[in-house]
């Protein structure tokens, strides 16, 4: 179906289902091609619905065998059956069951959706809407259900037979070489939450006692041999669950908890209730095949999931337009565990980085949408930035404005009162309304208003009247579909700083509402604070207390001395980055003179050099943030218009080789003085050291070539983990020449057995801002490590293509027609990851008028391919519209 023709889907048509489905048995009898399902539907009219209407359940791809209702042959005429649809025409209104049965062809489900094989497991992925591809089925998240599961399988195909809530019985199929496990989930869900594994896999367990006393057996399965890898998620998965016990006073509620990691997987995770599967890209670690930076998602995630048991599953969304009440709340949720593991600046300054290059991105473009859409084609379009890190933005600002009391006790409430529940935004609003006593009716439009708000601040100092007066005004550009904006709720935290640091704020501004924090809910405010005896500095958004733009005007020299001076240091970090980023933005743009960028090339450079040497040995990962230059994206949106990226790339390049040239003295001196760490460990502060070694190594590498050849050489060759090995890879890609390639060879042969490290190696080259990479990555697709069928694979090789900024923008059109064709290639396989990866033009419209003419036609020949999935053609429309 061409999405012209799909329907709308809008949140004010929601209404309840005509009919509830209490309990579900299903009977799945595992085999690659034929799996059988017998699911008995224990159904009953919804008092809510309307009465008499027709049941309709929902199929996908199916293949019906045969009908029944309370166990007795449906009559031909009583219902009728599409792949798409099951109706009974007319259902007694009364309860009464109903089973179905349906055959599966496991092995040949490309799509990742439904039931299917990843490397021999067979393993389930229903959210959004692939359990109507098992069953037919009632699938939307406010029809909540008790499941009961048998599943059989061939003991040696499938030796671990795994679904939702406690194992309740097992035992071998009399007189064949079969075995079987019953599995019952106590806690009603949706269908999406559903899940099933069966297949040889290596199993690590422990035991964990909750805080009310609960015994759990933890487990986490991997493939064959994989064991070794699956400590770390085993100590992340510990650790997250006693947090959320002392943070959010949230037990456990299942005998058991397993996680699984299988090789193909569309997304990252997901958190069936008691049976999470995983991406095993964030399962599989060992310092010899993960980084820290998989270290650190692999905790992130895990904890994500884990937490989604209780806000997603025991509270879940009533439509699929509530999906940031899971995500927005779960990614805010994990966000602050780490925080709490890690780093707490660092962390928010990381998370900072990502919310700009990935939001405020998808927010400046076509693709722009409320946290709360109100309308779509496809859902699985909609799990987005804006749903899962703006969402997390939202309720970040919601627990600054009303305090950390009145956000925990909102969270108690809601727990409390939506347990059970498939809730929406109101409801859980309303929680935080009764708890803080504040209306939010205001703050609710942060769901509803796409695109990112600009403050414009400007201060004055009044030397007789010893006062600092601030404005701050907020505007919201135009969004697709809505071309007028309201001002929004916005807390700016701040701080005015003198010479001997903040100056205590006095006001009688109303604005102002103590501790450090003016609200902003008006289209502008003016706050005078008085008793200010000096011309202060303001640092305002604070721990970047919302997430906007900012214009503020302040000097090179004023920006330099809050990174100096500043108490906070998320704004010790921005101050540097503003003074970057305003360079970029004036060398970066079409035909800039690059001249002008040695002036704050200096001054950055001289800051950095007393930085370095004074202060980066006391916080290495802080350092390394610090020495990171703001990426090409977000130098791109922020000259919004007629982009050369190009131009962009060399002002940046040309500004880390100023900055450098000088630093390199200092750099090698702090590399040496930092060293090796000795034998690997993942903790925080060993991966910090990695880090701003590894930052270092960046900047020698463009800043003296030939030193950093020599370093990344000596660097890959001794260092015992795939942090710094890679990270010598990294700085090599951008030194064109022999040694480069050499390099490359090597790591591949060193990693050859290693699909997930190849990935890394893959997208490396597919990075390197060289006209010949377009030639490399098609030459990289025909590599035994390449295939188009697994999504890791892809977003590696052919996502980290589209996410460079200079070859996917090539000025010829090559790069866009290469996506473009692989986009159409991949839909007939996987609508999923061929729609994300058609996502990469979310920026088209930025760009100058020969690169975008040429984007808007590899967009146009996606579009009017015949064929297309819903997922594909909406994003292709969409990004046209
Ligand atoms: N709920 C999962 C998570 O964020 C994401 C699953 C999305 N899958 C999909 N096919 N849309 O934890
Ligand atoms: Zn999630």
């Amino acid at each position: 179906m061409r999405t012209d023709d799909a329907p709308l889907i809008r949140l004010e048509d929601y209404r309840p289902s005509d009919w509830l489905i209490d309990t579900v048995d299903l009977d799945i009898s595992l085999h690659p091609h034929q799996t059988q399902v017998r699911a008995l539907l224990g159904l009953r009219p919804n008092p809510a619905g309307q009465p008499g209407a027709p049941l309709v359940l929902d199929g996908d791809d199916l293949t019906l065998g045969r009908v029944q209702l309370d166990g007795a042959a449906l009559d031909d005429a009583a219902y009728s059956a599409t792949s798409q649809a099951l109706t009974v025409h007319a259902p007694p209104q009364r309860g009464f069951t109903l089973t179905i049965e349906t055959t599966l062809d496991p092995a040949v489900n490309t799509k990742l959706m439904g039931l299917y094989r990843s490397s021999k497991v067979y393993c389930t992925q229903c959210e959004a809407d692939g359990f109507r591809r098992i069953t037919y089925f009632l699938d939307r998240p406010d029809v909540m259900s008790v499941y009961t599961v048998r599943l059989e399988a061939a003991k040696a195909e499938a030796p671990v037979l795994l679904s939702n809530g406690n194992l309740v019985a097992a035992g071998e199929v009399a007189g064949s070489d079969r075995h079987f496990a019953v599995w019952h989930d106590p806690h009603p869900k949706p269908a999406y939450l559903f899940a099933l594994v069966g297949g040889a896999l290596d199993k690590v367990r422990e035991d964990y006692v909750t805080a009310d006393g609960h015994k759990v057996e933890l487990a986490v399965y991997v493939e064959p041999g994989k064991a070794g890898r699956a400590g770390w998620a085993m100590d992340s998965l510990r650790r997250c669950m006693r947090w959320d016990e002392a943070v959010f006073g949230r037990n456990y509620d299942l005998d058991v908890f397993n996680v699984v990691a299988v090789s193909d997987f569309n997304m990252g995770a997901m958190e069936n209730k008691g049976l999470n599967i995983f991406n095993d890209k964030y399962v599989l670690a060992d310092p010899q095949t993960a980084t820290d930076g998989d270290y650190a998602s692999i905790e992130a995630i895990i904890a994500h999931e884990y937490f989604h048991n209780w806000t997603g599953n025991r509270i879940t969304c009533r439509d699929w337009f509530q999906l940031c009440l899971k995500e927005g709340l779960t990614v805010f949720r994990d966000q602050e565990f780490s925080s709490d593991e890690r780093s707490r600046s660092v962390k928010r300054i990381a998370d900072v980085r990502t919310l700009r290059t990935t939001q405020f991105s998808e927010d400046a473009g076509p693709l722009a949408h409320p946290v709360r859409p109100r309308a779509y084609k496809e859902i699985n379009n909609f799990y987005t930035p804006t749903v899962y890190e703006k969402g997390a933005e939202v309720i970040r600002m919601l627990k600054t404005l009303i305090g950390e009391d009145a956000f925990r006790a909102g969270m108690d409430l809601y727990f409390e009162r939506c347990d059970g529940t498939a809730a929406t935004i109101e409801e859980f609003l309303a929680c935080f309304a009764e708890s803080s006593g504040k209306d939010l009716g205001h703050f609710a439009r942060w769901y509803e208003q796409a695109g990112t708000p600009t403050i414009v601040a400007t201060g004055r100092y009044d030397a007789a009247a010893r006062s600092y007066t601030l404005d701050l005004a907020q505007t919201t550009p135009p969004t697709p579909g809505q071309p007028e904006k309201q001002p929004v709720v916005l807390p700016v935290s701040l701080g005015l700083v003198g010479k001997a640091g903040d100056i205590p704020l006095k006001t009688g501004s109303n604005a102002y509402a103590g501790d450090g924090l003016i609200v902003l809910d008006q289209p502008s405010v003016s706050v005078t604070f008085t008793d200010v005896m000096e011309p202060p500095i303001p640092s305002l958004l604070r721990g970047f207390s919302a997430p906007v733009r900012l214009e503020l005007d302040l000097a090179d020299a004023d920006l330099l001395r809050l990174f100096s001076a500043d108490s906070d240091s998320f704004n010790r970090w921005q101050a540097l980055q503003s003074v970057a980023t305003r360079a970029l933005v004036s060398a970066g743009r079409k035909g800039a003179d690059q001249r002008a960028l040695s002036a704050t090339a200096g001054a950055l450079a001289g800051a950095l050099d007393d930085f370095l040497r004074e202060q980066a040995l006391a916080d290495p990962a802080f350092a390394a943030q610090v020495l990171r230059l703001p990426a090409l994206a977000d130098i791109a949106r922020e000259i919004g218009g007629d982009v050369d990226p190009s131009a962009i790339h060399a002002a940046h390049r040309s500004l880390a080789a100023t900055i450098g040239t000088p630093l390199v003295p200092v750099l090698l001196e702090l590399r040496e003085a930092l060293g090796t760490g000795g034998h690997y460990k993942p903790d925080a502060t060993s991966a910090g050291r990695r880090a701003l070694r590894n930052e270092m190594l960046g900047l020698i590498a463009i800043a003296d070539p030939a030193r950093g050849t020599q370093l990344a050489e000596s660097q890959f060759a001794e260092s015992d983990n795939l942090t710094d090995r890679l990270a010598a890879l990294a700085a090599m890609t951008l030194i064109p020449g022999a040694a480069r390639e050499q390099l490359i060879e090597r790591f591949a042969k060193t990693y050859a057995d290693e699909p997930l490290v190849l990935d890394k190696w893959l997208m490396a080259q597919a990075l390197i801002a060289e006209a010949g990479t377009l030639e490399r990555v098609k030459s990289l697709m025909q590599h035994p490590a390449f295939s188009l069928g697994n999504p890791n694979r892809v977003r590696s090789l052919i996502g980290g293509f589209a996410a460079n900024l200079t070859q996917f923008n090539r000025p010829d059109g090559a790069g866009y027609g290469f996506v473009a064709d692989i986009v159409i290639a991949l839909d007939r396989s996987n609508p999923q990851v061929a729609s994300r990866l058609l996502g990469s033009f979310k920026s088209w419209r930025m760009l100058e008028p020969g690169r975008k003419a040429l984007a808007e036609q590899a967009l146009a020949m996606v579009a009017r391919t015949p064929n297309l999935s819903r997922d594909v053609s909406d994003i292709a429309e969409r990004a046209l519209a």
